[in-house]
């Protein structure tokens, strides 16, 4: 028996990489054990800030899906769906809209922060002030008692909960209140030690083949205090030594951690080291893309199926709704 529905989606901006991998992908595999769970691509929100430029969006759609399987993700398990095929989204939406006060989104830190930092690209419009509204709906369309989400989309969860109170207190008791599930954040970083994202292009992807790893493995900076190969090393500020604690087997973690410490070996070694387990950890995620590359016509299949599931779910709650509002 499954304790409770859970949901959670990303906007389909590129291929994953190993920051979506540990920061989000290995606990929606985990928590699909335990709960009904819902994984969806907003390409909507995505079109919010790409909106000049849209053409990632659909390319990258079945590129992440195959990413969702290869890690682990099963649709026989869990339910995937495109949020644009699923057209009550945006009704749920447009109502939400009527009721949602103004000065909600507008102290949204998210939104105020990604203003500052998208400016390039033009965000000051009326989807993206909106962006939380929409979110609202995709999680409380499926009724979802938790959302699992990295700190940054925590306010959006938070405000979620506030328009489900809103709904029920002006209506009737139709939503229940989501959990905000915090993922714990990854201490795994890009290649420059800041965050592993595409746009800052120090990301090392799922798809990566052997020699991108080694060559990205090797640009990677380490202890930027150790110069030499004779100065001793703290592993525990080094990006490299995180990854060894994922991707090597414990007994070499332990050696490794002395031996850098004591200056027993040198960064350059250190890094062909991890990169092999690195290698070696993400083959059979690379493998089952393959298998799955040769048969798209099953992705198809799959995400018609769980477009179908989720369309059938969204339309009972828009007749509640609608009931509810006496529209
Ligand atoms: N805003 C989320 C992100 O950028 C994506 C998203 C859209 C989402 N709707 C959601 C996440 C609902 C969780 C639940 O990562
Ligand atoms: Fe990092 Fe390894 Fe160099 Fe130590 S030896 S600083 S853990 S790369």
């Amino acid at each position: 028996m499954k304790k409770g529905t859970i949901l959670s989606g990303m906007r389909p901006t590129g291929k994953m990489h190993l920051g979506h991998l540990h920061g989000a992908l290995l606990n929606w595999k985990h928590l699909q054990e335990q709960y009904r769970c819902f994984y969806f691509i907003a390409d909507w929100h995505a079109l919010t800030s790409e909106y000049a430029h849209p053409d990632i969006i659909r390319e990258s759609r079945y590129d992440i899906i195959i990413d969702w399987i290869s890690v682990g993700l099963d649709p026989e398990v869990s339910t995937f769906f495109i949020q644009s095929e699923i057209k009550e989204h945006a009704e749920l939406y447009l109502i939400f809209s009527m009721f949602t006060p103004l000065p909600w989104l507008e102290r949204n830190p998210t939104y105020k922060e990604q203003l500052t930092e998208l400016s390039q690209k033009n965000v000051y419009t009326y989807g993206f002030l909106g962006y939380p509204v929409l979110q609202a709906a995709d999680i409380l369309m499926y009724k979802a008692n938790g959302v699992p989400v990295g700190e940054d989309q925590a306010p959006h969860v938070e405000l979620t909960r506030e328009i489900a109170r809103r709904f029920n207190h002006l209506y009737s008791d139709v939503f229940p209140v989501p959990e905000v599930l915090l993922t714990p954040t990854s201490k795994i970083l890009g290649m420059d030690r800041r965050k592993m994202s595409k746009s800052y292009g120090n990301a090392i992807f799922l798809t990566d083949t052997d020699e991108e790893i080694d060559a990205k493995v090797s640009q990677m900076i380490t202890d930027p205090q150790r110069a030499r190969k004779t100065d001793p090393g703290d592993p525990d500020i080094c990006n490299v030594f995180s990854f060894h604690e994922i991707y090597s087997r414990p007994e070499s973690v332990d050696t490794i951690r002395n031996d850098c410490r004591a200056a027993g070996i040198g960064c350059v070694e250190c890094k062909r080291l991890m990169a092999a387990g690195l290698k070696q950890g993400l083959e059979p995620i690379r493998a089952k893309r393959r298998e799955l590359e040769s048969d798209i016509g099953k992705v198809k299949d799959i995400m018609e199926e769980g477009n179908k599931k989720s369309r059938t779910i969204a339309r009972n709650t828009m007749e509640e709704v609608r009931d509810a509002v006496k529209i």
